[in-house]
């Protein structure tokens, strides 16, 4: 089995890819069950995108939580999507598994759009199709390693573990929900972002009603739970959704492969 985590598209197209060619099962770890039990010879995948160079908060605790019994010759593997530099996502994932007492075979990484967009510009669609084309020679080397059952970490652009200590209190600081604000007149209520949020950090409160926003709902940022996916503000119809005044001019972002257009 495959198993991903994809706020807008990247590592759910990536674990299809591989699901597909491996003839298995590409499943999102938002509906999927903790237990995981394998038969022999069955691969486990793990496909992620990276936050702050790290191992994604929401897919760490999907490990923790998650009861995974081996078989036989089992290929244990981690993917990394990412769009400037991958850090250790896959090394993480290795350590998160042998806590587990599971030992991880091998790591790899796809470079595709940076959907960090407070700092990463997506606004220009044939650039963003460059970069989604320029994942694919990617994708199938990827595949071509994992039916070989390559050993080891293969992800390029890794860094170093201990210069995690800098990047987790970034991404502490970033995870703060005071930095997502809807914008009053692009905002339709419609609470999409909220349905979606795969960790319930967002409510759906009362306001007034208006003639953009005739449901009278808007979303706030309740919880320090964020997983900070920014799934919320690239998925808005509207793209009312903002991140710290920055992402407004950088364009909203889903893999072409999903994306069904905006109403
Ligand atoms: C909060 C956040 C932090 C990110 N940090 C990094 C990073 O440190 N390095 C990097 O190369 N990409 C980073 N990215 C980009 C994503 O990892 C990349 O776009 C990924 O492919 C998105 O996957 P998805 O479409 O499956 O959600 C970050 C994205 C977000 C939202
Ligand atoms: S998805 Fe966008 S339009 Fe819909 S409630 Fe959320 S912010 Fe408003
Ligand atoms: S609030 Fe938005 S960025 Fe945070 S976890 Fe939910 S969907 Fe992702």
């Amino acid at each position: 089995m495959i198993y991903y985590f994809s706020a807008t598209g990247n590592s759910k197209h990536v674990a299809e890819r591989i699901a597909e060619a491996l003839n298995d099962q590409a499943q999102s770890i938002e509906t999927a069950s903790t237990d995981i039990i394998l038969t022999d010879n069955e691969p486990l995948g793990f496909v992620t995108p990276t936050n702050w160079n790290e191992l994604p908060v929401f897919v760490r605790e999907f490990i923790q939580k998650t009861d995974i019994r081996l078989a036989q010759n089992n290929y244990v593997f981690c993917v990394a999507t990412y769009g400037f530099l991958q850090g250790f996502v896959c090394e993480d994932a290795r350590r998160e598994l042998r806590k587990k007492g599971i030992g991880m075979n091998a790591g790899f990484s796809v470079k595709m759009p940076d959907n960090w967009t407070p700092m990463f510009d997506l606004s220009d669609p044939l650039k963003v199709q460059q970069q989604v084309d320029a994942a694919e020679p990617q994708i199938d080397s990827v595949i071509a390693m994992i039916r070989q059952r390559v050993q080891g970490n293969k992800s390029k652009d890794w860094m170093p573990y201990f210069l995690r200590v800098f990047t987790d209190p970034l991404l502490t600081y970033e995870r703060q929900t005071k930095f997502f604000a809807a914008d009053k007149n692009l905002c339709i209520g419609c609470g999409l972002c909220a349905r979606k949020c795969p960790v319930q950090a967002i409510e759906m409160q009362e306001t007034a009603k208006t003639e953009t926003n005739k449901l009278g709902k808007t979303p706030v940022w309740t919880a320090e739970r964020c997983a900070l996916c920014l799934g919320c503000l690239h998925r808005c119809p509207k793209f009312a959704i903002n991140y710290n005044n920055k992402t407004q001019s950088h364009g909203q972002y889903q893999h072409a492969k999903y994306y069904k257009g905006k109403s």
